[in-house]
Parts: structure tokens; C-alpha cells; sequence
């Protein structure tokens, strides 16, 4: 099993888009039994797969073992692809787990998946706190999605000095160009700058997944966005293939 966390300290760069369509990535293309678990308590994954936001408060009862978190999976209606959901709870989160004081909760919750899944896909909630402390502690893999902006550059640092700060070992970051416009000159720019990083372009296909509540590979699967998501999840699988090696 391996968790792969889509985070930035940075808001609207396209965390949940990217970690919802990777999550059917992984279920679709690599056949892999996956889950997306949303920690932000906007909801934004759930969203995107059409489901309903609960009433129920229960995501955070999961980090205080108050609640078993396969009894609040959620099927997609995409084979081996599940969501765990967040909700209105998420936002005490922080102050929960600064309070039970335990590093590695997220990790370990985890780790009590690792039976029922092969991928666990996290949509981070734009924050440098416990909550981002605890994901980069559990993540293998760390995508980083960054718009071509002098904003980027800063919010790049930010968590690199994050990962030094709380993970050990070290999880790698793959930098992902993200909204990725070719007519923009500074975007170009950008792309010259970094030839080897993957892209996810602008695109109004990938805007379409939160009016038809679907991932891109769904309903445009030829489209240059699908064929972005598809080339990062590649990517990704072999970077966790080079970590286990
Ligand atoms: N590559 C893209 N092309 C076009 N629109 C995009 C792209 N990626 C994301 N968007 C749009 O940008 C907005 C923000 O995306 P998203 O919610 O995925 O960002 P986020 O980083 O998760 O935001 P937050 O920090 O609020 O959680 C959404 O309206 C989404 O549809
Ligand atoms: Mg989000």
C-alpha cells in the first residue's frame, strides 16, 4: 500500500482536481484497489464524485478512534474506487490532534487500510498545521501542484521546509505544473524552466468535473487533460517503484 498525499500551504491551485482524477487514475488505468480520503472539510472530493455531503459529523471521530473509517467509506460507482468523506468536523481536526498529541494517527489509520486498499490518495486542505504535519508523516509520495506564478516558487519552499521539518524519512515531492496555459508567456516560461516536471493543463475539461460531478478520464478520456492525469499517475507509480528498490 502506498499514500500519496496532493498537497500545497497554497488555496485554488488544484489539489482536489488533481487528487480526485489520480484517484480514478489509479482504480482505472492501474486497476489498483484505491481510496480517496478527503481531510478538507470543504468536501471538495466528494463533491466531484457526485456524492452528497453527510449530515452526519463523524470524519474527525475517525482520528479520535471513536469511529472505525471502513464504516464511513464510500463506494463511487467506479470499480476499486472508494471515498472517504469529509465533513463539517474536519475544521476541529487541527485542535484534535494537537490535543491527542499523537505524531503518527493519520499514519496509522493508514496503515489499518493497507488490507483493503493498494493506493490511498489524500486531498490536503490548504494548511501548514498538525493536519499537514501528520500527512506529510504519512505520505510516500508528496504531489505538489504549482500554477505557474511567482507565488508558486514561495509555496514550493514552504513545503519542502515543511517535509524537513516533520518527516522521517523524508517522503519525495513530485512537483506538478498545474494549470498550465501555452499562450501565457510567463506559463511558457515556466515550462521552459522546468522541462521535467509533468503538467496538468488549463482546461475547460477538467473545470467540467465539478458541473458533471466526474473524473476527466470518464467523460473525455482522449482529451489532452485526461492524457495529463494519466502521465502523472504514471510518473507517480514509478516513483514509488524507484522508493521501493
Ligand atoms: N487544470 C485546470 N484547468 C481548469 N480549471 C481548473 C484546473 N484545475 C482546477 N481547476 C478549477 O480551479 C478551481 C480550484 O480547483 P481545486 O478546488 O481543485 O483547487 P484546490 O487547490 O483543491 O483548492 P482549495 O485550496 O480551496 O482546496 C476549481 O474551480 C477547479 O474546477
Ligand atoms: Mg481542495
Amino acid at each position: 500500500m502506498a499514500v500519496i498525499a496532493v498537497y500545497s500551504v497554497k488555496g485554488g491551485v488544484g489539489k482536489t482536481t488533481i487528487a480526485a482524477n489520480l484517484a480514478w487514475c489509479s482504480a482505472t488505468i492501474s486497476c489498483r484497489r484505491t481510496l480517496l480520503w478527503d481531510l478538507d472539510a470543504a468536501g471538495g472530493a466528494g463533491f466531484l464524485y457526485g456524492l452528497d455531503p453527510r449530515k452526519k459529523r463523524a470524519a474527525e471521530s475517525v482520528f479520535a478512534r471513536d469511529a472505525d473509517p471502513t464504516a464511513l467509506i464510500q463506494p463511487t460507482g467506479y470499480p476499486r474506487l472508494d471515498l472517504l468523506p469529509a465533513d463539517e468536523s474536519l475544521r476541529e481536526l487541527d485542535s484534535l490532534l494537537a490535543r491527542i498529541g499523537k505524531r503518527k494517527r493519520l499514519a496509522k489509520l493508514a496503515e489499518t487500510l493497507a488490507g483493503r486498499y493498494e493506493r490511498i490518495i489524500l486531498d490536503c486542505p490548504p494548511v501548514l498545521n498538525e493536519i499537514s504535519a501528520q500527512v506529510l508523516r504519512a505520505a510516500d509520495c508528496v504531489i505538489v501542484p504549482l500554477p505557474p506564478s511567482p507565488l508558486s516558487k514561495r509555496a514550493f519552499d514552504l513545503v519542502t521546509r515543511e517535509i524537513a521539518a516533520h518527516a522521517q524519512p523524508r517522503p519525495p515531492i513530485l512537483p506538478v505544473l498545474s494549470m498550465l496555459d501555452r499562450r501565457r508567456t510567463l506559463h511558457r516560461e515556466a515550462r521552459e524552466e522546468h522541462p521535467d516536471w509533468p503538467v496538468i493543463p488549463l482546461a475547460s475539461a477538467i473545470e467540467q468535473c465539478a458541473t458533471r460531478r466526474a473524473p476527466v478520464g470518464a467523460f473525455a478520456p482522449s482529451s489532452p487533460a485526461a492524457r495529463g492525469f494519466a502521465q502523472l499517475w504514471t510518473a507517480i507509480e514509478r516513483k514509488l517503484v524507484s522508493l521501493k528498490t
